[in-house]
């Protein structure tokens, strides 16, 4: 793919897939997000997980690893998950109409992930799904939502090139990250010092006193997993092309969800990567499997979800694939 001066090579076939990971060194290499390595650079902050590479990337993914991805730990956090989630279900009542249908489901979504890992990140509760939100709030998820719009344009054009001319998508770029670094180091400090007592009680102060991580370090890596937490980026594996392969999914760009119900072992596993693969796969992946399956059982429980229609739903490219018109599904209370 050509896209300005941005070109790519996307692999959509599980065959290729299976034989790069085959190669898969300690230290994979991923899609360099230049604009985001050009604010930290500007700043004189640090990288985090999505940015770094080599012996660093292999010291701080070691840090976040073992609170993250073993399914022992992550199983710690569902009772910060349910708080959340039964604030969500009761949201969900006041913002459904009497069809069922929710006007922004995608941002009431976003919001629900929003408050989720800022609540594992931070032990803090930001109010997003009440009805009267804390200005503070949107404003952090606001500068999420320009840091994301922003960059893409600075991937397929030189980000030098917007520096030098502080073009405004640098400008509104550098402003997002300042703010969202200014926040999250509030939150990370405060957090560090009333856990100090007790450190291994609590998710960040175990990691930081656990691991060779600097402060500057700490930063940069939390900021990186709320950023993940809400929008989640598909890099070079392109995991949609794979999913919807005829030749290992019959009538793979049907919506069918009846097909999960074969089991997962007569799935080739290098065809459903939607959290990519190997060394370097989506470290919040156990924590946004739990948060799914907690949230369906929570929705299914008060709701039937119901089409609206059958026209087809496509998507669009926005830095992460997302549905070209609202879903058409309703939620009806049982
Ligand atoms: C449904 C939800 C999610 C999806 C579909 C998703 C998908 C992905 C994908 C495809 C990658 C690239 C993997 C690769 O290159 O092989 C990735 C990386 C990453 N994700 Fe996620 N993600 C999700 C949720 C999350 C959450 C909740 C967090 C934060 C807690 C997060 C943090 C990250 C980070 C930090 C990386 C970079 C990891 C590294 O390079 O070491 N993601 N994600």
């Amino acid at each position: 793919m050509k896209l300005g001066s941005f070109e790519s090579v996307h692999i959509g076939a599980p065959c290729l897939l299976e034989a790069l990971f085959r190669k898969e060194s300690n230290c994979p290499q991923r899609l360099e997000i230049k604009p985001w390595k050009a604010y930290r650079d500007y700043r004189d902050e640090a990288y985090g997980l999505m940015i770094l590479e080599g012996k660093d990337w292999q010291r701080v993914r070691s840090a976040f690893q073992q609170k993250l991805m073993k399914p022992s730990e992550v199983m710690k956090l569902d009772r910060k998950i349910n708080q959340v989630l039964a604030d969500f279900i009761e949201r969900m009542g006041t913002v459904t109409d009497a069809n069922g249908r929710i006007e922004d489901l995608y941002c009431e979504l976003n919001k629900w992930s929003f408050e989720t890992i800022c609540l594992v990140l931070y032990d803090k509760r930001f109010g997003l799904l009440q009805k009267e939100v804390d200005e503070e709030a949107l404003n952090f998820i606001k500068a999420i939502k320009t840091m994301m719009s922003t960059f893409g344009k600075m991937m397929v054009t030189p980000v030098e090139l917007h520096k030098s001319l502080n073009t405004k998508t640098w400008q509104d770029h550098t402003d997002a990250w300042d703010h969202i670094f200014k926040t999250a180091k509030v939150y990370i400090d405060k957090r560090l010092s009333t856990h100090s007592a007790n450190p291994a009680d609590d998710f960040l102060c175990d990691i930081y006193h656990s691991n060779d991580l600097s402060r500057k370090e700490l930063y940069a890596a939390t900021a990186e997993l709320q950023v993940g937490g809400v929008e989640t980026t598909v890099l070079m594996i392109n995991s949609q092309v794979l999913g919807s392969n005829e030749e290992y999914f019959d009538d793979g760009k049907q919506f069918k969800p009846e097909r999960w119900l074969q089991g997962r072992n007569s799935i080739n596993p290098f065809a459903h990567v939607p959290f990519g693969i190997g060394k370097r796969m989506c470290i919040g992946r156990r924590l946004a499997e739990l948060q799914l399956q907690l949230a369906l059982c929570w929705i299914l429980k008060e709701f039937r979800i119901v089409p609206t229609d059958l026209d087809p739903v496509e998507m669009n490219h926005s830095g992460i694939l997302v549905p070209s018109r609202e879903m058409p599904v309703a939620f009806i209370r049982r």
